[in-house]
């Protein structure tokens, strides 16, 4: 499964995690921590990327990602143009390739793209000469939320080898949880996934990639042991879709209420990536506990974009 799209001396793309080793994954995380030192400076840029040209190319709607992209390539000096399938030619009818090959034409040397179809940054490296970051693709992937993920525990707990992170809600349309697994096992952590069989699926469907992972529909006894929840959007669509018998019902099994929250107690970490339905997924208790690093969780984003943006273009 897992697809090479680097080099082994200097990595071109960043689309997924499954092909970054430990070592690189550790590399990155060093890199981020010297880049929230640059975003701590009153002076919030380094020179790192002067003359170097990125294109944020959004086909679905971002805050988080889109900003701290474009914030990130600022702090290194980098000229960095935001482009919307909306209002663009892709309106006309133009192809992600005919784009592509267009912003290629008018001096791209990094691509960042987001699109709903799972794939597509592959599709785009193969008509680009300069490097592409995955910025989430349909259910696939979502490499550098996983980073900056992993950035967050490490920074909070002092490591990810050993520790137990629960993955939980609609684990099976999660790009967010595919790129967390590939990024929390090969760092050595221990991974549940919690969530209602329909928005989980079989349990072989996940083993038969990551056989370390363990797959539990009872919330409650999950809980037990995790040192880190990390609670997924409900996309509510799922509802119409006969997945849930009702978003009450869903909260009631699934959601980190403020009784589970008194539960887990002070030292589990509770994330997010965003956006949150309060009140469904996640009690606005648990979303402003203390142990929470949702805000964190994005501010993290910033410097770990940077070192993803300073490794490619190095
Ligand atoms: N976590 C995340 O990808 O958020 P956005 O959709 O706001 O970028």
């Amino acid at each position: 499964m897992a697809t090479s799209t680097s080099e082994p001396a200097r990595r071109r793309h960043a689309i997924d995690l499954d092909d970054f080793s430990a070592a690189e994954i550790m590399e990155i995380l060093e890199t981020t921590a010297s880049m929230k030192e640059v975003l701590s400076r009153e002076i919030k840029q380094v020179p790192a990327l002067r003359g170097r040209n990125v294109v944020n190319m959004f086909y679905e709607d971002s805050t988080r990602t889109r900003i701290s992209f474009e914030l990130a390539a600022r702090a290194l000096s980098a000229n960095i143009v935001n482009f919307s399938a909306r209002g663009s030619s892709v309106e006309k009818g133009e192809s992600l390739i005919d784009t592509v090959r267009t912003l290629q034409a008018l001096g791209a040397d990094i691509v960042v793209i987001r699109h709903s179809q799972s794939g597509a940054p592959y599709l785009v490296a193969q008509h680009f000469h300069g490097s592409v970051i995955n910025a989430g693709d349909g259910r696939h992937a979502h490499p550098t939320q996983a980073l900056l993920d992993l950035y967050t525990i490490n920074e909070r707990l002092g490591q990810l080898r050993d520790l137990q992170v629960l993955i939980l809600g609609d684990v099976i349309h999660s790009r967010v949880a595919r790129s967390n697994l590939w990024g929390l096992t090969r760092m050595g952590a221990r991974v549940t996934l919690c969530g209602p069989p329909t928005l989980i699926g079989p349990a072989h469907y996940w083993t038969a990639t990551w056989p370390e992972v363990t797959v539990s529909h009872d919330l409650d006894a999950a809980l037990a042991g995790a040192n880190v929840v990390m609670a997924l959007r409900l996309q509510k669509e799922r509802q119409q879709a006969g997945l849930l018998p009702s978003l009450r019902e869903y909260t009631r099994r699934y959601g980190l209420t403020p009784e589970r929250l008194a539960r887990i107690g002070p030292d589990v970490l509770i994330m997010h990536p965003g956006p949150m339905n309060e009140g469904v997924e996640i009690s606005p208790e648990a979303a402003t506990a203390p142990n929470a690093v949702i805000e964190e969780q994005v501010t993290n984003g910033v410097a770990v974009r940077m070192a993803l943006l300073y490794r490619l273009a190095g």
